[in-house]
């Protein structure tokens, strides 16, 4: 038997003017996303900002529908939305912050398994590390040098 260890560092900011000026700027363009959800039944509201490597923002909030399993997610919203806008250009990073009026989030609020997983293809389609910041409606920050970091073991292209 032998053991093998995942470690994972992450960043830890504990004001967005701390961060990197275009990471403070991404998490901004993120906030302002919060009012395009659609959560009427959740009320748990989710906006994802991507970077671009041309320098293109783009946003995307979580979209719900009475049909529950039919919800799409911010982060997927806002992937889908880079790739078929600009397909052939890199995420540098994403963004991803929340509002829940019932239950305020005081801490960095981190991406479902799809969406890891989602971002974790992305990452391979373009062969280049995509930064997360995280951040709920307020607190700290997270910073994580890759996606992968969210999804260790990961499933990709090389297993099929
Ligand atoms: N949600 C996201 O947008 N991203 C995630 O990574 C987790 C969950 C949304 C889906 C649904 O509209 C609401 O949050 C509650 O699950």
């Amino acid at each position: 038997m032998k053991k093998i260890s995942l470690t994972t560092s992450i960043e830890v900011y504990a004001s967005k003017d701390e961060l990197p000026e275009k990471f403070e700027h991404l998490l901004d363009e993120a906030k302002k996303g919060l009012t395009k959800s659609y959560a009427p039944y959740s009320e748990f509201r989710v906006s994802a900002a991507v970077l671009l490597a041309n320098g293109e923002i783009l946003t995307g909030a979580n979209q719900e529908n009475a049909a529950y399993s039919m919800c799409l997610c911010a982060e997927r919203v806002a992937l889908s939305a880079a790739s078929s806008e600009f397909p052939e250009v890199q995420i540098e990073a994403i963004a991803i912050t929340v509002e829940n009026k019932n239950n305020p989030v005081v801490a960095p609020a981190a991406p479902c398994g799809a969406c890891r997983q989602v971002l974790s293809e992305t990452e391979d389609r373009f062969n280049n590390k995509i930064k997360v910041i995280l951040q709920g409606e307020s607190g700290e920050i997270y910073l994580l040098n890759t996606a992968k970091d969210l999804l260790p073991l990961f499933f990709d292209g090389t297993f099929l």
